[in-house]
């Protein structure tokens, strides 16, 4: 069976049998998902209840047949060879690059130049931080984020301050996760050269108001980065309106492949940048003592790229386009209003977040009074319930709540409402196993 002929036609009834239902028919009702059959793993798990997206999302068979495909019509190092293998793998990348630049509302032509791929969003954001940073901090600067970054958009401020004497300043949520206007601009200033933000926090769910902290960064002429792991599964990027000036996000989030991040920048940026690694394919000539760099983006690119997971990458976009945006912010939207609502009926669950479900952006972080995340995680499992639960790479964050850890179950469109059936029958287990 094609995925093509899977894809929003079918759908897993209670009965656990496939029954044809058009897309706009389920659409709003959540009752089955026809898109898990999209994804093998859920398919050959009908009892797996996956609500750890935002940590990794599932595979779609496009994306591990495209994967597979490369290995098997057109593996060659790319960039190095004249022979046609080594061109259809140059041209593999370079396609890619070009849909990367589409999917981040960039001209695929002009812009797509400015996509720099690498292995993850901690890595694009650690270029920044090393390559950037440098050129523009000095002693008693400021770089300004937020409380709620994951580690990746911190630690590497913080090396980065400490390396340039600079200051890491903080903006605060109020209690609805809301970074204000105010808030902003009582923290963004003239002493501030970078402002880093999360777009979507991994334990809030909230959507910073990015495009306005850029606004704001800029009237000082500081440079905007935003980690957009948490936000580029969930809704349409368009850089040109977020004006930021650089942005990252990790393709295993995106329905892609391990290992391939991807890091966009203004190309003035990208091109006053020293190299982040040096080696091979990322120079212009080398003597016995100096080198010159290749241009944007091959100077960020040395070594042998993953072209494999490049081009499963822009199988992954494509499979995103197909189900589109709306269908995905429409079923995720759905799905974390009915978890809140469930969850609200469970006097022993504290939701942690926005209270109104439409700020959450595909996550839903709760604790259960009196037992300890991990154990809330480790029953759930017994259940085939897969949820996160610990810090979430957020310590800054956890500690500003009051909490040192909470549970977290997350969402893609491809959940249903018996997802979610599965986590409250697991948390009244859980419940009864400590308290009888
Ligand atoms: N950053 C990923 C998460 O929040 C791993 O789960």
């Amino acid at each position: 069976m094609s995925t093509r002929k899977l894809h929003g036609e079918h759908m897993l009834t209670d009965a656990g049998r496939v029954e044809w239902v058009s897309r706009n028919a389920q659409a709003s009702a959540l009752a089955a998902s026809p898109y898990k059959w999209d994804f093998p793993l859920l398919a050959r798990k009908p009892d797996l209840a996956f609500l750890d997206s935002a940590a990794t999302a599932q595979r779609p068979s496009s994306v591990l047949e495209a994967q597979k495909r490369f290995y098997e019509t057109m593996n060659a190092n790319a960039l190095r060879g004249l022979y046609e293998l080594s061109v259809e793998a140059t041209e593999a990348i370079n396609a890619s690059r070009a849909h990367v630049a589409r999917f981040l509302g960039l001209d695929d032509r002009n812009d797509a130049r400015d996509i720099v791929f690498c292995r993850n969003t901690s890595e694009a954001l650690n270029m920044v931080a090393q390559s950037f940073a440098p050129i523009v901090l000095e002693p008693g600067d400021e770089v300004c984020i937020t409380v709620m970054e994951h580690h990746s958009n911190l630690i590497p401020w913080q090396q980065a301050c400490r390396a340039a004497g600079a200051k890491l300043v903080y903006m605060y949520p109020d209690d609805e996760g809301v970074i204000s206007e105010e808030e902003m601009r009582a923290k963004i200033g003239p002493r501030t050269k970078i402002v880093s933000a999360v777009h979507v926090s991994n334990v809030l769910g909230v959507a910073n108001d990015v495009k306005l902290m850029a606004q704001i960064a800029h009237e000082f002429d500081a440079v905007m980065v935003v980690d957009g792991a948490q936000s580029a599964p969930h809704f349409p990027i368009d850089l040109n309106d977020l004006g930021c000036d650089f942005f990252a996000f990790s393709a295993h989030k995106v329905y892609g492949p391990f290992g391939i991040g991807v890091l966009w920048g203004r190309h003035d940026l990208l091109d006053a940048m020293p190299p982040f690694l040096t080696g091979g394919e990322m120079i212009d000539a080398v003597t016995e003592q100096t080198a010159t760099w290749a241009p944007v983006p091959e100077k960020f690119e040395a070594g042998t790229q993953d072209a494999a997971g490049i081009y499963a990458l822009d199988a992954a976009l494509t499979y995103v386009e197909e189900v589109g945006f709306d269908a995905i912010q429409a079923r995720e939207a759905a799905l974390v209003a009915q978890c809140m609502r469930r969850l609200s009926q469970l006097e022993f669950v504290r939701l942690i977040g926005p209270s109104d479900p439409a700020a959450h952006h595909g996550v839903v972080s709760f604790n259960v009074c009196t037992i300890h995340p991990h154990d809330v995680a480790s029953i759930l499992d017994m259940d085939g319930v897969a949820i996160r639960a610990g810090h979430h790479c957020a310590q800054p964050l956890l500690a500003h709540l009051g909490i040192d850890s909470c549970c977290r179950a997350s969402f893609a469109f491809y959940n249903d409402a018996r997802d979610i059936d599965r986590l409250i029958d697991g948390l009244n287990h859980v419940w009864t196993m400590f308290h009888g």
